[in-house]
Formats: structure tokens, C-alpha cells, sequence
């Protein structure tokens, strides 16, 4: 495994998140302000060529793992294209490609993306009720996202979640609901506890812990049956006997899972992060621009790599931290 992508702590980093958009086409409250943020110049965004170097880079240096983010990536016209490119890297040493998706706009482009190489997709759903989407997303569409669900479902992909952050207050009492999908669908409702970012107005007392959680679920339903993690995972697995489906949770806060952490990050604007909450970042964008070789690349690459810390700073101690809005990011 490259030396560039293992850090001081002898993290081996296999899995690359991209973001190809800033752009969405819902306002969810939790990850973007109401205000919406200001989108980079379009000459500063990574070209589908951009994108696709960086990919086949890192997967030659031992990425096994490609998700794309955003935004919404199926916002960005030319994702058939990069899934299409990326999944060509399966040749070569990558495993896995997958998308974390709103779902609104997936219906007509899934079967293709599908075809091209996508193996996993991850859905963004936090509410089963449709007032209650569209107060938390401020756009309509709850059927839509549904549908595109099942769709996945129905096409066989080898892994279909939906990813639920719960928020006190909001949609906690829904839990219950998304863990009955689990009884019929095979698929995983991943609960992720919510976290902060720069203007989502997070506070302590919105946040769910997953152990409440589980003790909420397990007093209707009855004892879980824990599920085997992979090594790297940011999830939790259980199921519930005899339930066709799977329920994860995605403990960022009162348990996170840092020390096990296989991720980077490129920004849609072409910078590398290292972690999902620290600032640090660097440009890959603007070597590629100065006819920067594949080795210096990599370089500056473990360059970044080596100064990624052991963990983000205190988990409370977060929502004071500069970063960026979680739409900028990806997740
Ligand atoms: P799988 O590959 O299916 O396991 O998905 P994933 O969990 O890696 O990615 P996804 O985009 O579905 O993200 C689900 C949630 O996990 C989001 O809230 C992410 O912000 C969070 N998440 C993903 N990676 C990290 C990470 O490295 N650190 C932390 N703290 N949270 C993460
Ligand atoms: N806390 C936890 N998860 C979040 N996501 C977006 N904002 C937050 C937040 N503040 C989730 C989205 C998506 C994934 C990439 O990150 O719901 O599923
Ligand atoms: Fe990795 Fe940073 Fe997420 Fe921790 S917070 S798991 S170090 S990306």
C-alpha cells in the first residue's frame, strides 16, 4: 500500500469521497443555511479530466474505494461520464463505487449509472412523512426519493441505504417507522447522529445518541442481533431476527471512529481534506493547473496525508471549529 496515503498513525487510506457539485436541489436545514453559500466561479471547479486523473491517481496508489458526493451529484451533467470513467478504474485495483444521493433526481439516470459501474448507493432520507420532508428539505419531491429507492432495489445493486440523520425534536419519533422497512426490504436504514457544521445551528440538545436509540427501538421490537462491521466502517450494524434488512448507526459523535479511519476527501473546487472536520486543505487543483507530474502529485498528496491528526478535536468542541458548511464537503 502507497506510503502517500498512510498516515503518521499508520492509517491506510483505501477510500476516496469526491464531491463533483455545490449545487443541490434541496436546502436541507441540517447541512446547508438558509441562506444558501456562496458557489465557487465555475473555472475553479475540477474538470470531468480533473476529476478522472485524480481517481485513476489515487487508485493507483491503493484506493479501492470511490464514493461520489456533492451537493447532489446527479445534478452535475456530466456524471454519467465520470461513473462511467471511474468505473473503468475497476481494472486497475478499485473495488467499489459508490454515491450518496438525495434520490430526487435519480429515477431516469440509476439504471445507466448502474451500467457503468455503480455498486452502492447511498440514499438521504430523514422523514417518512411528506409534510415533514418537505419543512426539513424546504423543496418537494418525498415520492420521488421513495421511488428511487425501490428502483435500486429493484435493479439488484449490491447495496442500497438509506442514510436518516436524526435530529431531537424533529424526526426522532420516526425511527421506529424507518426500522419496520427493515422487516421487508433488504436494504440498511443507517441513523447518523447529527453533527456540526458551519451554519446548520447544531446544539447539544438536538443530538441523539445512539445508545438511547437502540434502547428506544429494542423496547418495541426486541433484542437486536448484531451484524459484523468491516475494519473501516463508519457504521453500527444490527438487524432485527428474521427482518430481511439491516439497521446501522453512524456514531460521528458519542462514539467516534476515528482511530479506524480509511477517508479522504477532494472538494468539488479541487482540494484535498483530510478530515471531514478539520481545516486543513490543500489544492490539487491548482498543481494539476501548473502541469504538475503524477509523483509530485503524489507527494503533496502524502505531504497532507502525514499531517492529518489522530482525531478531531473534542467532539463538543466541534461546533466552534472553522470548517466548511456540510454541503461544501460531502459528507
Ligand atoms: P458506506 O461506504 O456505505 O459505508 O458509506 P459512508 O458512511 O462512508 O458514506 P455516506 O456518504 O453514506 O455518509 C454517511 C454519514 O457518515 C454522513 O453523515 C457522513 O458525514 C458520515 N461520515 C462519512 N465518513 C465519515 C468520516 O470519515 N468521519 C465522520 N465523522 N463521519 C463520516
Ligand atoms: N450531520 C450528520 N450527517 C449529515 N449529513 C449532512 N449533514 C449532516 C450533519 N450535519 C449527511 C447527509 C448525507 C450524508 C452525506 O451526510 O444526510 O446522507
Ligand atoms: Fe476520519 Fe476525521 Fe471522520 Fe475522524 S472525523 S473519522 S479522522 S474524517
Amino acid at each position: 500500500f502507497s506510503n502517500f496515503l498512510t498516515d503518521t498513525f499508520s492509517r491506510q487510506h483505501n477510500y476516496l469521497r469526491i464531491s463533483i457539485t455545490e449545487k443541490c436541489n434541496l436546502r436541507c436545514t441540517y447541512c446547508m443555511p438558509a441562506e444558501g453559500v456562496q458557489l465557487s466561479a465555475s473555472d475553479k471547479l475540477l474538470s470531468t479530466d480533473e476529476i478522472l486523473r485524480l481517481a485513476r491517481l489515487f487508485v493507483s496508489e491503493g484506493v479501492t474505494k470511490i464514493r461520489l458526493t456533492g451537493g447532489e451529484p446527479t445534478v452535475r451533467p456530466d456524471i454519467i461520464e465520470l461513473v462511467q470513467g471511474i468505473g473503468e478504474l475497476k481494472q486497475h485495483g478499485l473495488i467499489n463505487l459508490g454515491m450518496t444521493s438525495n434520490g430526487i433526481a435519480l429515477k431516469r439516470k440509476l439504471p445507466k449509472l448502474v451500467d457503468a459501474g455503480m455498486d452502492s448507493l447511498n440514499v438521504s432520507l430523514d422523514t417518512l412523512d411528506k409534510d415533514m420532508f418537505e419543512m426539513i428539505t424546504r423543496r418537494k419531491g418525498f415520492e420521488r426519493v421513495l421511488e428511487s429507492v425501490h428502483q435500486a432495489l429493484d435493479l439488484g445493486m449490491p447495496s442500497v441505504k438509506i442514510n436518516c440523520v436524526v435530529i431531537r425534536g424533529i424526526n426522532d419519533r420516526e425511527v421506529s417507522n424507518f426500522v419496520a422497512l427493515t422487516k421487508d426490504l433488504p436494504l440498511t436504514v443507517r441513523f447518523i447522529e447529527y453533527m456540526p457544521f458551519d451554519g446548520n445551528r447544531w446544539n447539544v440538545e438536538k443530538l441523539v445518541p445512539y445508545k438511547e436509540m437502540i434502547q428506544d427501538i429494542e423496547s418495541r421490537f426486541g433484542k437486536f442481533e448484531k451484524e459484523t462491521d468491516d475494519p473501516n466502517d463508519t457504521t453500527k450494524a444490527y438487524r432485527l431476527p428474521g427482518y430481511a434488512g439491516k439497521v446501522g448507526f453512524i456514531t460521528s459523535m458519542s462514539d467516534h471512529f476515528c482511530g479506524t479511519c480509511n477517508r479522504l476527501r477532494i472538494t468539488t473546487d479541487g482540494n484535498l481534506k483530510v478530515c471531514l472536520f478539520g481545516p486543513a486543505e490543500v489544492s490539487l487543483r491548482d498543481h494539476m493547473r501548473q502541469s504538475t507530474n503524477d509523483q509530485e502529485l503524489c507527494e503533496i498528496i502524502g505531504m497532507a496525508v502525514k499531517k492529518k491528526k489522530k482525531q478531531h478535536a473534542g467532539m463538543f468542541e466541534l461546533a466552534a471549529q472553522k470548517n466548511r458548511p456540510m454541503i461544501l464537503i460531502g459528507g
